[in-house]
């Protein structure tokens, strides 16, 4: 369920006409909506332990005024780079409640996330492990650490976005995980506190997850019966969303929990989920403006103001959005959508606007074309 719904004849974000939005903020416009936002993390946490953390994925939106709607509500922050991490902290997420996945991780980020004393890194190799125990023992400090483990579970999503399989450079391989904890629990700048997966993005079934899951568990047990202390199982994101209005729906957020739920319980873990486009996707519409009707021998287009470059989903992953009016609402663009823009062809990425009830406000700014010219600079060889 979403709040983007025809009132008398006319699309609105909650109270505020679309069409008037558009007018006063010009297009191409993301809108997200703070109560489909509000909505959509309350049913994830309604469905999970009620000690769970939920680390709201920042890839899939990072702009301030998500974070900061998801901060209110007790979100958590799953967070890929440095600028997230600063991004998630300056939105009022406590430093406690990030977790820290990504197979890049640099040294500056690793010593950046132990300044700030993040809840924990999600570790998906060993040069990495070994990178972050350098660099937590010269500052005195201890890392609190998952392995992200490989299950080779097929998602069943498009191949882009499938990263739990043996063949992706995500996680460390289920056969190396005992000796790669070994080796952990071996290093003074390192904790164990659990074990991650994450097997993938817009997963519309529970079986690839559940399978994973079964794997986890097996491994906690053979991890504990190696004396390792594992109190944390992170599960990562990739639950599903609608994307069209006639499918079938993935399974809801209780489905999934119920599942999960029944194959962790008797761990007696604190849980992590990462989401992100669960809590985002269907919480935000690209606005844009038809500027031309071409015909065309074989088809007709319309041509709009928004282009690959605000919303790169269709051309990369083949991916479908509903398409609503004459001033075009591009929908379920509210994960993977803006964080994903460039200035492809020079165009000033879309300006993004937050809605709550009536009001609304103006989220992230155009950048002009001097704005965006002033981001390059001609070299002193080349000066005039
Ligand atoms: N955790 C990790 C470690 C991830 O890599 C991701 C997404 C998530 C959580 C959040 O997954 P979600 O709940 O949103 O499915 N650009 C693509 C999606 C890439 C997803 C990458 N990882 C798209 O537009 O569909």
């Amino acid at each position: 369920m979403n709040h983007f719904d025809y009132k008398n004849g006319v699309l609105c974000a909650e109270d505020v006409p679309l069409d008037a939005l558009a007018r006063a903020a010009g297009t191409p416009l993301y809108v997200y909506s703070s109560a489909t936002l509000t909505r959509h993390y309350k049913v994830f946490v309604q469905a999970l332990p009620a000690d769970a953390l939920i680390a709201f994925s920042v890839k899939a939106n990072g702009n301030l005024g998500v974070l900061k709607t998801l901060a209110r509500l007790g979100a958590g922050a799953d967070v890929v780079s440095g600028g997230e991490l600063k991004k998630a902290r300056a939105a009022g997420i406590p430093a406690d409640k990030i977790v820290f996945s990504g197979v890049g991780k640099t040294e500056a980020e690793m010593r950046l996330a132990l300044e700030e004393g993040i809840y924990q890194f999600n570790v998906e190799s060993e040069p990495e492990l070994l990178a972050l125990n350098r660099i937590a023992s010269a500052m005195g400090k201890r890392a609190p650490i998952t392995l992200r483990v490989n299950p080779d579970v097929d998602a069943k999503t498009h191949a882009k976005i499938t990263t739990g399989t043996a063949e992706t450079k995500f996680g460390i391989p289920f056969d190396h995980a005992r000796e790669v904890y070994a080796k952990a629990a071996s290093l003074p700048g390192i904790a164990v506190v659990g074990v991650d997966v994450h097997i993938g993005s817009q997963i519309t079934e529970l079986d690839p997850f559940e399978a994973a899951f079964r794997r986890v568990h097996g491994l906690v047990q053979d991890l504990r019966a190696d004396g390792h202390a594992i109190n944390r199982l992170d599960l990562g994101g990739g639950l599903g969303v609608p994307y069209e209005l006639n499918n079938n729906p993935p399974p809801d957020p209780s489905a999934y929990g119920a599942m999960v739920t029944n194959v962790t319980r008797d761990l007696g873990c604190r849980l992590i989920f990462e989401p992100g486009r669960l809590i985002a996707a269907n919480a935000g519409v690209l606005l844009s403006e038809v500027i031309y009707v071409k015909h065309g021998d074989a088809k007709n287009f319309l041509i709009i103001d928004a282009g690959m470059n605000d919303l790169i989903r269709p051309a990369l992953y083949d991916s479908h959005h509903e398409i609503h009016g004459d001033l075009v609402a591009i929908m379920s663009a509210g994960a993977y959508g803006a964080v994903m823009a460039s200035a492809y062809n020079a165009r000033p990425p879309a300006a993004e606007v937050l809605v709550a009830g009536d009001e609304w406000s103006v989220v992230r700014s155009r950048l002009t074309h001097d704005e965006l010219i002033a981001q390059d600079s001609i070299p002193a060889w080349l000066a005039d």
